[in-house]
């Protein structure tokens, strides 16, 4: 039975592709991918010792040994190049899946989608993405235990960024008007007064500039926030303009 974050994640893997799973902790989710048949088989690849040691035991458990082929190793190097469609890389911060993404090349090239689920920096990761040749073809919000986790699937492609600004928030939340959007703006825009709070005790230049740049974004997100909320409210006016926001 995987959580909610990870039902989410497994809901973008199209039947029938080769998924490797990267920092894959338990192996749940490869393992109900396998279980479920909705792949072949999978790749599960892990960096440090204990969690690879946990995957052996939970695809031991299940009997997966010869559909689940477990590697240890740093991010996409124990891949092969077009060894598998789907990469999944989840509960990781963003900057970390943008170093992984960033170090393997040659998968990254042979990769058919990404399905990306950030802890943090969500906003940096969607940014290299779009200047990589990835398009966010899709992107969901999952609530659990109190916590509101992004899931982005990207493929090779161009991303028309319109508004840079819209990166931060997720663009297809927005044209989707995702039910749990404004609660993720009123999150994202706690997180930025938290960070201005900080700012305004110090009076260094760059701390100015820093906070102005804050201010600026969440006036933004303010602007994001008026329009995602008319959404919810029914107010059918207003929601072209989502997307210029
Ligand atoms: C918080 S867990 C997430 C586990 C699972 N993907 C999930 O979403 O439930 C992050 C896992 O990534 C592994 N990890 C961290 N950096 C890694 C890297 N560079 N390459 C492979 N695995 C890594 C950690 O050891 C840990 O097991």
């Amino acid at each position: 039975m995987l959580t909610k974050r990870l039902a989410a994640v497994a809901a973008f893997v199209p039947p029938g592709a080769v998924v490797a799973d990267v920092g894959t902790d338990h192996a749940l989710l490869p393992v109900y991918l396998v279980e479920s048949g909705i792949c072949p088989h999978a790749i599960a690849t892990e960096l440090n010792d204990g969690p690879y040691r946990h995957a052996f035991a939970n695809i031991c458990r299940y009997g997966l040994e010869e559909k689940i082929s477990l590697r240890q190793g740093d991010g996409l190097a124990p891949l092969c190049p077009g060894e598998a469609d789907v990469v999944v890389l989840a509960g990781m911060g963003g900057r970390s899946i943008v170093r992984i993404l960033s170090s393997s090349p040659e998968v990254l090239a042979a990769t058919r989608r990404l399905i990306l689920q950030p802890m943090t920096d969500v906003g940096e990761l969607r940014s290299w993405l779009a200047d990589n040749g990835w398009r966010l073809v899709d992107e969901d919000l999952v609530e659990e235990e109190g916590r509101l986790y992004p899931v982005i699937v990207a493929e090779p492609g161009r991303e028309e960024v319109s508004d840079p600004f819209l990166l931060e928030v997720g663009p297809r939340l927005v044209e989707k008007g995702h039910p749990l959007l404004p609660d993720y703006l009123e999150r994202l825009k706690a997180g930025y007064e938290k960070v201005l709070g900080a700012l305004s005790c110090s009076c260094r230049p760059q701390a100015l500039a820093k906070a102005r740049e804050i201010i600026k974004k969440i006036s933004r997100l303010e602007e994001v926030l008026a329009l995602a909320g008319s959404d919810r409210c029914g107010d059918s006016r207003n929601r072209g303009g989502a997307g210029t926001a």
